[in-house]
């Protein structure tokens, strides 16, 4: 079983060992808006539901603990947790990675050496979207956070570490641990050494007690709570979700790369063993790391904003009732009338990095409607990729051959022709497109002995279907033309 706790929803999916959905349950949380900007969830509904799919999971299929092997944890990568060690209570909300509270303190943390200033050690430019700097804001905004940091009792953890510690131990909690791909977005890790870099965390003033152990992304890590529906189940694999879609697409060796459309896209690119830095506003992270072998870095294209435009379009404008309908509305038009959408709701991610970009929508005429703007939404998603790509073959020097894609905007069939119409390179997404939770389940079957090795997870995968390109090159540089032009209007309110 795979636990899948991301940014909209929890879900629980059980695989057997062809690596096809056996079940799988699903429950969505509040997004809590504080303020413009903010985005908080709530780590006890957060649990609660954990609790729930896993239970659903089995009895939809009426399974047992019995038929569960082991069991894996995939995540939201960033969001940001404190709770206290002896009560496990949480002692402020999750402070979500889209949240950019933290754009002044980032400014201020990065100094002279400008954004630049951890990059080598952590493979990040200093950002609203990493964990560290949540932490130091929960220091110094929530007084119970900074008072349990002064006696000794307080836990930090993104969401893996919330979850580990609630499903291996009583309301006291149990493991307070993370896996190197989760500390690898910390800003806090050293991408060589893979444990807390010390220097980093006394500036930005994390005491390193409250930070949770840093263990490999695949190994036994301990038992399943005696009181929960899986007693006794080893827990044996954590995997942030993009590296776990890496791993569930068998994208193994170097030069192997996926992008997958979820509340926003990542597009991970393998570089093996290697430690390799983006001149073009890449990411470095760590890909995974099985048990006591040599970790695989990747190169990651981040964007914060794809599917969750989708979600903007139905809850705040109310211009579709629910997500499928975007593709149906879309449809009714032949393009998109010159109209673009830059949804730079937390600022724009790779490759610009500009938390002060704000969301537009250009090119309005009289003539243009919802169904134009519905069609924007969607190619905002594929100009935004083919902007991420252009950065990793200019770093890589090597030409995609074919896009990996996964996630839940690929059955939008509109949306991955254009995909592949303005990369002009084929799109193909796999038989079993839960990739995320397909990695944490392979990370936690390997520890286990339940799958062999990389050999069978490659022989589990199949494509399902191909988009091949067939926009002429005049219209395709015409259109990203004229998107590049909106961005410029997204950094104009800058
Ligand atoms: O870095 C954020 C990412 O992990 C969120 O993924 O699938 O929950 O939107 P998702």
């Amino acid at each position: 079983m795979s636990i899948d706790q991301g940014t909209t929803s929890t879900r629980a999916i059980v695989f057997d060992r062809s690596g096809r959905v056996v079940s799988s349950e699903q429950i969505e949380h509040r997004q809590i808006f504080p303020r413009p900007g903010w985005v908080e969830h709530d780590p006890a509904e957060i649990w609660r539901n954990t609790r729930r799919v896993a239970a659903a999971a089995l009895a939809a299929v009426d399974l047992t603990v019995d038929d569960i092997r082991a069991c894996g944890l995939t995540n939201q990568r960033e969001t940001t947790m404190a709770w206290d060690r002896s009560t496990g209570e949480p002692l402020h909300n999750a402070i979500v990675w889209q949240d950019t509270r933290t754009a002044d303190l980032c400014v201020e943390l990065g100094g002279d050496a400008g954004t630049d200033r951890y990059r080598t050690r952590t493979g990040l430019p200093l950002s609203t979207y990493f964990s560290g700097p949540k932490m130091r804001w929960l220091l110094d905004h929530v007084p119970a956070v900074a008072e349990r940091a002064r006696n000794g009792e307080l836990c930090f953890g993104t969401m893996d570490s919330w979850i580990s510690w609630n499903m291996t131990g009583g309301p006291a909690g149990g493991l307070h641990i993370t896996d190197v791909t989760n500390a690898s977005r910390t800003m806090l890790m050293d991408l060589h050494t893979l444990a807390w870099d010390e220097q980093i965390c006394a500036e930005m003033g994390i005491p390193t007690d409250a930070l949770p152990q840093i263990r490999s992304s695949s190994q036994v890590y301990g038992a399943l709570r005696e009181h929960g529906s899986l007693p006794g189940v080893p827990f044996a694999g954590i995997l942030g979700d993009q590296q776990a879609a890496t791993f569930g697409q068998a994208c193994l060796s170097a030069g192997e790369a996926k992008n997958t459309y979820g509340t926003g896209n990542f597009l991970l690119l393998n570089t093996g063993t290697d430690v390799v830095f983006s001149d073009h506003g890449l990411l470095t992270t760590v890909c995974y790391q099985i048990g006591d072998a040599a970790p695989h870095y990747a190169l990651e294209g981040s964007i914060a904003v794809t599917g969750s435009l989708v979600q903007w379009l139905r809850d705040n404008l109310g211009i579709i009732t629910d997500s499928a309908e975007v593709e149906t509305l879309a449809r009714q038009v032949d393009d998109n009338g010159g109209v673009y959408v830059v949804p730079a709701f937390s600022g724009l991610f790779a490759p610009r990095w500009r938390p002060d970009a704000r969301g537009v929508i250009v090119g309005l005429t009289r003539f243009a409607d919802k169904r134009h703007i519905a069609r924007a939404a969607l190619e905002a998603s594929a100009f935004q990729t083919r902007e991420v790509i252009e950065a990793m073959q200019a770093d890589s020097g090597v030409a995609l051959s074919t896009l990996k894609v996964d996630g839940g905007m690929v059955v939008n069939d509109l949306l991955m022709q254009f995909q592949a119409d303005i990369l002009d390179v084929p799109v193909s997404r796999p038989v079993v497109n839960e990739t995320t939770a397909l990695g944490a389940a392979y990370a936690a079957g390997l520890a286990v002995g339940y799958w062999s090795g990389e050999d069978e997870i490659r022989a589990n995968w199949a494509e399902h279907t191909r988009w091949t390109p067939s926009m002429e090159a005049d219209e395709r540089a015409r259109l990203y033309r004229e998107w590049n032009r909106a961005v410029e209007h997204s950094l104009d309110l800058a």
